[in-house]
């Protein structure tokens, strides 16, 4: 059974057709690729997936079930984590508050009872710190763990959202631009840390992305949309020799 199945999705957003029988697969392990011009509908992709958005038409599944109906916390327990393209982080809470903040919410602890401390709360406390810790230690985060994300320059705050999807212990991490706004140097230490991540988890990661080095460099295929349809897939290579995508992408700079 494929990890993600996306059926013939389609989304209207009142007149506009923002995607249009859109169809993938995901399978356990994979690191695959999203492309397409500016406003292709890349990012309403994944907020259908990760379930902010319902399908006009069409199904997602997730491992076989139908996630039609539930919230966007419901689907990250069925093991679905995503990054923003603008980046969202709480600003008001510490870096290590927030990658804990992600797991609590994942694991359903109300503030009830945070407030009430209960057992369950207070065993869990623990791991949660300790899962926290780790995953900021992975990312190379572990000095900023007392900053607020604010204070800290961009290409560390993206770090800190992965970090946060991280925390989840995911299997599938889906990332929209990870790469967006990073100098050339963090660049490379995102590759690093994306390939290190695939390497040491069991996660397959799906992202957006429009820097070419870095879907070159680590997605095993990509899917190309345009104006809400796919118009090409295949290994990075195949894709990048394709006319119908050289064509979308004239008078862009990217790509
Ligand atoms: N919630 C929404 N309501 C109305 N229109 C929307 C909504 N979300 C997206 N759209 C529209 O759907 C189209 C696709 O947007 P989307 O953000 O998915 O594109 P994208 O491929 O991610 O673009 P970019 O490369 O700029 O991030 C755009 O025309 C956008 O304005
Ligand atoms: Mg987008």
């Amino acid at each position: 059974m494929a990890l993600l199945e996306v059926i013939d999705v389609t989304q209207r957003f009142g007149g506009l057709q923002a995607l249009s029988c859109f169809d993938m697969i995901v399978e356990e392990r994979e690191i695959v690729g999203l492309i397409g011009p500016n406003g292709a509908g890349k990012t309403t992709v994944f907020n259908l997936v990760s379930g902010f958005y319902t399908p006009t038409t069409g199904e997602i599944r997730f491992r076989g079930k139908s996630t039609r109906g539930m919230k966007p916390n419901q689907v990250t327990a069925l093991g679905l984590a995503r990054t923003f393209q603008n980046i969202r982080l709480w600003n008001d809470m510490t870096v290590l508050d927030n990658v804990r903040m992600a797991r609590y919410h994942w694991l359903g602890y109300g503030l009830l009872d945070a407030i009430l401390r209960t057992r369950r709360y207070a065993q869990a406390e623990k791991a949660v710190e300790a899962k926290a810790r780790h995953v900021l230690e992975i990312m190379e985060l572990e000095d900023c763990a007392t900053e607020l994300p604010k204070n800290l320059p961009y290409g560390l705050q993206r770090r800190v959202e992965l970090a946060r999807a991280l925390t989840v212990e995911p299997s599938l991490l889906l990332l929209d631009e990870p790469a967006a706004g990073l100098n050339s140097a963090d660049v490379d230490g995102l590759i690093r840390q994306i390939r290190w991540i695939h390497e040491n988890f069991d996660v397959a990661i799906w992202m957006i992305e429009h820097q070419m080095k870095v879907v070159m460099t680590l997605c095993q295929r990509l899917t190309v949309i345009d104006f809400g349809s796919i118009i090409a897939s295949g290994t990075p290579v195949e894709v990048q020799k394709n006319p119908k995508v050289i064509a979308a992408y004239l008078g862009e700079e990217r790509l």
